[in-house]
């Protein structure tokens, strides 16, 4: 069978990670999937970069619109980022029969019902494992792995940037404009770190989990968000002496009325929180992320790595590539992943 064809919107760190990726694990991946996977066209702006990164056998534009028109791209993954172009993009994909691949975060948690509700309607599929917590599985976690459970709270390290500030504010000793300049010097915060900082960030990828996990509309303009500006070096000295780290959390959970046990809705926040020095998520340090779920069947369970980075993201971009392949477009056999390996195609590595 030919290989599945994705075109790329946007090439910059994320994209040569998933560019890069698919072809060293190309085989395996392959396997996997039950078909070949390639990226056969990229539109991004720069098109002398994006085809050094890719070389000449991909065809790079600067058009987007002309990946979406092509009949031979089966998959959009769009990785531009924002809010407007990217929803008008996907839209356009979703429109023209395509599945869709996102890392787009903001995207989703401001117009991801509209773009869930034309994805259904077109009868095509717009995964997104890479918009929460990077390469942790955590999209997949809440829709496969725990789907028995009656969720009852998330609550996680969901923004690099602002773990990294508060590591670097306990281990030093510094105020937050300080530790912020250094994560700025280090690569760990954009230029403009206005979203991780608020706590922006952390609200677009808590209320993509909540939706999720509690099966309601994605609601950002819900959410209660507040950022770590505010915090100094004394407060995490206080809170240290008590026994507590302080951690920006990402929070959804149900809310019960005390006085009738009645359910009262889903809270969604995110906030400085102190979490006792004990629990494993209190020391999660610097740029990394994990996320604490609690079900009612399977009890807490907690997911921990890279949130960021190309190819942690890309990782996760792969696997909704690979999704889309096996449920879509391979043979039965396939759409269970690793019990699909026939005989023949085992590796002869030593065990
Ligand atoms: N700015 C984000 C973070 C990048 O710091 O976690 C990944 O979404």
């Amino acid at each position: 069978m030919k290989p599945i064809q994705a075109g790329l919107l946007g090439i910059g760190t994320v994209g040569s990670g998933v560019f890069h990726v698919l072809q060293r694990n190309q085989e395996e991946i392959r396997r996997r999937a039950g078909r070949g996977i390639e990226i056969t066209m990229v539109a991004d702006l720069d098109t002398a970069r994006a085809q050094a990164v890719v070389g000449e056998g991909v065809q790079v534009v600067n058009d987007a619109r002309a990946v979406i028109a092509n009949p031979d791209i089966d998959i959009v993954i769009e990785l531009i980022g924002g809010y407007r172009i990217a929803r008008d993009l996907v839209m356009e994909a979703i429109a023209a029969g395509k599945h869709v691949v996102t890392a787009n975060k903001a995207l989703l948690a401001v117009h991801g019902t509209e773009i869930f509700e034309a994805a259904h309607r077109r009868g095509v599929m717009v995964n997104f494992e890479a918009a929460v917590a990077g390469g942790i599985p955590i999209i997949k976690a809440l829709r496969e792995g725990l789907t028995a459970n009656s969720i009852e709270w998330i609550a996680g390290i969901i923004n690099g940037t602002t773990n990294f500030i508060l590591s670097e504010m306990r281990d030093k000793g510094l105020d937050f404009d300080v530790a912020l300049k250094d994560a700025q010097r280090l690569g760990y915060a954009e230029a403009d770190p206005t979203f991780d900082i608020e706590g922006v960030d952390a609200a677009h990828k808590a209320t993509i989990m909540s939706a999720i996990a509690f099966g309601i509309p994605v609601q950002f303009d819900k959410a209660y968000v507040e950022g770590i500006t505010k915090l100094g070096a004394q407060d995490i000295r206080y809170a240290e002496q008590l026994g507590y780290r302080i951690k920006l959390l990402g929070i959804t959970k149900r809310s019960f009325d005390p006085a009738t046990g009645a359910l009262k809705g889903i809270e969604l926040r995110v906030h400085p929180s102190l979490v006792p020095a004990r629990r494993l998520i209190a020391n999660v340090e610097g740029a990394m992320n994990a996320v604490m779920v609690q079900g009612d069947a399977v009890g807490t369970t907690l997911y921990y790595g890279k949130g960021a980075g190309s190819e942690p993201t890309a990782s996760a971009v792969i696997a909704d590539l690979v999704d889309i392949t096996r449920l879509h477009t391979a043979d039965a056999a396939h759409r269970v992943p690793h019990l699909a390996f026939q005989p023949d195609q085992m590796s002869d590595a030593p065990v």
